[in-house]
């Protein structure tokens, strides 16, 4: 077998989400692409495909969920496709070429101070008590948690009692929805949520209406905002829960939360908020704003991934997700991820000390990528409010290019953002946020850029000097590949 492990493993993560079961056959198709696509890049796959392994359209369709382009995707080719619209990469040549991160709604690298404070208790043989442990090195172990607590309380302003350390903002999110409506299901509840969360709100709320829940999923407007009318509309007699996420992860928006607020203290409805992507951009006061559930992640933060923590206003009674050894007050069963927690309280602190000033810098940033961006292209589509948005986040639509595309070439030069589409599982999938916008997907390709703490003007000045060379040339390719 010629695949590398990375490769195989992607190939049994797909087939294994898709439900195909893998056969010689597979391999083989599998294998062929791989090696011509490594030793080619770019070049005409299919036709090669089909001359070296005498298969068929037909037969690449039963073999695979998406036909073809499955099976390029799944070994990770960027492809031409008439039906799914992941199409290749172009290459252009940079004299200077650089590393842009800006991709930080995806994740952020971790800050040195950070890791300062997680090496010790990785390290050495003081630091692995358990922290549920009388010992003094249990004790130790249980400081470093409480201490993580205290600083994310500082950060919000609410008892550190109330906080609960989960292994993920997705698991906060899970843990807020399904630890407060599955014990009320049976009363036959009512939740409101809105079509531009986060999956890790969305699904389990979809999951809980197959078992019973009455769900109202609202609307955003045209400018991805959710409305506080809309939401003092949708409620009803028994409804048990809004979630409304504080700002959006894809187009950066930024709810009405305090008037959200007000409408569910007046209801006297539990008011949930994702803040996963606002911690450290807006000021986000639970008790200010009526929130009485709020998720975080910590690697949005420059702290380290797979810990989150979820605020729980202390007149709510929530139910385990893990049942176990009690620890997180019963919420939350297993022993503490201490360092991670530790690294996630001390990003949470800085965030938020750091926060008014570099807002302000990520701010006139982004709007200077933004009117450079104009100038290489005047047409591009702004999404959402630029108004009520994250500071450091522009998502634009580029017409007629793919926006795979553009996220492969940017790459090639070593520039990292996100694209309004994911081809998963070997289909292009449309974001759901930017669909509830209103945008055509088939006619812009989406960008987003979100920008961090080390980013600078020159990092902005060489995303706008290569973007539209890579434009033009995939504007080129098309219209070459369709002729
Ligand atoms: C708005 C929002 N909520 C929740 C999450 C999930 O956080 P995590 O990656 O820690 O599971 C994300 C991650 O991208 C997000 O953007």
């Amino acid at each position: 077998m010629s695949l590398d492990g990375l490769t195989l493993a992607m190939v049994h993560e797909m087939s294994r989400r898709s439900g195909t079961e893998l056969t010689a056959r597979h391999y083989e198709l599998i294998e062929f692409t791989h090696r011509y696509h490594e030793r080619h890049r770019v070049g005409p796959l299919l036709p090669n495909l089909r001359r070296h392994t005498a298969t068929t359209h037909e037969e690449l369709e039963s073999l695979f969920p998406f036909g073809l382009h499955s099976l390029y995707t799944w070994v990770g080719v960027p492809i031409q496709s008439p039906h799914h619209g992941c199409k290749p990469l172009v290459t252009i040549d940079v004299e200077h070429p650089r590393e842009v991160y800006m991709d930080h709604s995806a994740t952020t690298e971790l800050r040195p101070e950070v890791l300062d404070c997680m090496r010790p208790l990785l390290e050495g043989d003081q630091s692995f008590g358990n922290p549920g442990s009388s010992t003094h090195l249990g004790r130790m172990a249980f400081e470093a948690v409480d201490t993580a607590r205290a600083q994310l309380a500082g950060a919000l302003g609410v008892r550190s009692d109330e906080l609960v350390f989960t292994g993920s903002g997705s698991e906060a999110n899970n843990l807020a929805i399904k630890g407060l409506l599955l014990p009320r299901l049976r009363s036959g509840v009512h939740a409101i949520t809105t079509a531009i969360e986060h999956s890790s709100v969305l699904e389990p709320l979809r999951w809980l209406a197959s078992l019973g829940l009455e769900l109202t999923e609202l609307p955003c407007d045209r400018n991805g905002l959710v409305s506080a009318d809309d939401v003092r509309a949708a409620v009803r007699p028994n409804t048990a829960l809004v979630s409304v996420m504080a700002a959006n992860n894809e187009i950066g928006t930024v709810n009405p939360i305090a008037e959200i607020g007000e409408v569910c203290r007046a209801a006297e409805v539990p008011f949930m908020v994702d803040a996963v992507q606002a911690f450290g951009k807006l000021s986000l006061s639970p008790r200010e704003n009526g929130i009485s559930l709020l998720s975080l992640s910590g690697h949005k933060l420059h702290g380290p991934k797979g810990v989150g923590a979820l605020f729980i206003d202390g007149s709510l009674e929530l139910a385990p997700l893990l049942h176990g050894g009690g620890q997180e007050r019963g919420l939350r069963a297993g022993t503490e991820n201490v360092a991670s927690i530790a690294g996630m309280g001390v990003a949470a602190k800085l965030s938020s000390i750091e926060r008014e000033h570099e807002t302000v810098r990520l701010a006139k940033l982004r709007d200077a990528l933004l009117a450079q961006l104009l100038r290489v292209e005047p047409e591009l589509v702004v999404n959402g409010s630029l108004e009520h948005r994250l500071p450091h986040n522009l998502s634009v639509g580029f017409e007629g290019v793919d926006s795979g595309s553009l996220l492969l070439s940017l790459n090639a030069i070593g520039v990292y953002v996100s694209a309004g589409s994911a081809c998963h599982a070997g289909a292009a999938e449309d974001s759901h946020v930017i669909r509830a916008l209103g945008l055509d997907t088939r006619r812009y390709g989406v960008l987003r850029f979100t920008l961090g703490r080390r980013n600078d003007e020159e990092d902005v000045g060489y995303v706008a000097d290569h973007l539209g060379e890579i434009l033009n040339a995939l504007r080129g390719e098309d219209r070459r590949l369709s002729a």
